[in-house]
């Protein structure tokens, strides 16, 4: 540990142990997602609810205010496209000096467990913490991710490729919720988020399935789809705030929820 490193990751996980990240990362790979068409006029009213953002290079040059006082995680895997060949045959996708000269928090890597790719998105996890950690910059791996990956969403899965992750020298690991989810937190030597995935019927469901990960051990969330897609993101924002900073149960969330729908 340094000094750098204790430094970035105070502003990433606050005093309280728990972390709201907002994942805007998704143009990456498919483009222009509904929702985040202008991913900085998504951000702005956003940004008063969340610890962090989560976005590829493009999306901070372009539609982060140089400014901001929100810690950037970058992601920083890439090198496919969703009509391309194989979502899962990324590599690391920004150098070490483009890391420091854009100032982030820490950087964020998918890791492809299971698929064909994962001996190189392992091995590339790996290099991407020996160029980081003399820098003292964290790492994020997001884990489980990838079409064919939708079948494998149960804890013993996701406890192996997050543990796998963290031996590999990840600082947190970003996963899915799943039943048991206190299997893949107690399996994990490092912090770990709850990751998104599609957005779900009810903004009560998103609440549920946080405030439930987090009883079981999850020090918070790397939310997109079920934020920025809602009618109220701002109400979804505020109500996530309050089950993670605030201990909020998810029925008192929504009732924040339905207030700033309400007010809007
Ligand atoms: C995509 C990602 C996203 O950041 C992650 O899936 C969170 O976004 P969403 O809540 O929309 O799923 O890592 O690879």
């Amino acid at each position: 540990m340094n000094w750098g490193f204790e430094n970035r990751l105070s502003k990433l996980i606050l005093e309280d142990g728990h972390c709201f990240y907002l994942a805007m990362d998704h143009g990456y790979f498919q483009g222009p997602t509904h929702g985040i068409e202008r991913p900085g006029v998504a951000f702005e009213p956003l940004e008063e609810f969340v610890d962090a953002v989560f976005v590829p290079r493009g999306t901070l040059k372009n539609a982060i205010k140089s400014n901001t006082k929100t810690p950037i995680i970058l992601r920083v895997s890439g090198g496919n496209s969703i009509v391309g060949k194989d979502l899962a045959n990324e590599e690391v996708s920004v150098s070490i000096d483009e890391i420091l000269r854009l100032n982030v928090a820490a950087v964020g890597y998918s890791v492809y467990i299971g698929s064909e790719y994962e001996h190189q998105t392992l091995m590339g996890l790996n290099k991407l913490v020996d160029q980081c950690a003399p820098y003292g910059i964290p790492v994020m791996a997001v884990t489980a991710v990838g079409r064919e990956m939708d079948q494998k969403k149960e804890a013993r899965f996701l406890a192996m490729a997050s543990r796998v992750c963290a031996e590999a020298g990840a600082d947190v690991i970003k996963t899915y919720f799943c039943d048991d989810f206190e299997k893949v937190v107690n399996g994990c030597p490092v912090p770990v988020v709850i990751a998104g995935g599609p957005k779900v019927d009810s903004e009560l469901e998103v609440l549920e399935f946080v405030y439930t990960g987090m009883q079981q051990g999850a020090i918070g969330v790397n939310l997109g789809r079920n934020i920025w897609q809602n009618a109220c993101p701002r109400g979804v924002a505020r109500a996530l705030q309050a089950v993670i900073h605030e201990n909020a149960t998810p029925k008192e969330a929504f009732e924040l929820f339905k207030d700033m729908k309400n007010a809007k």
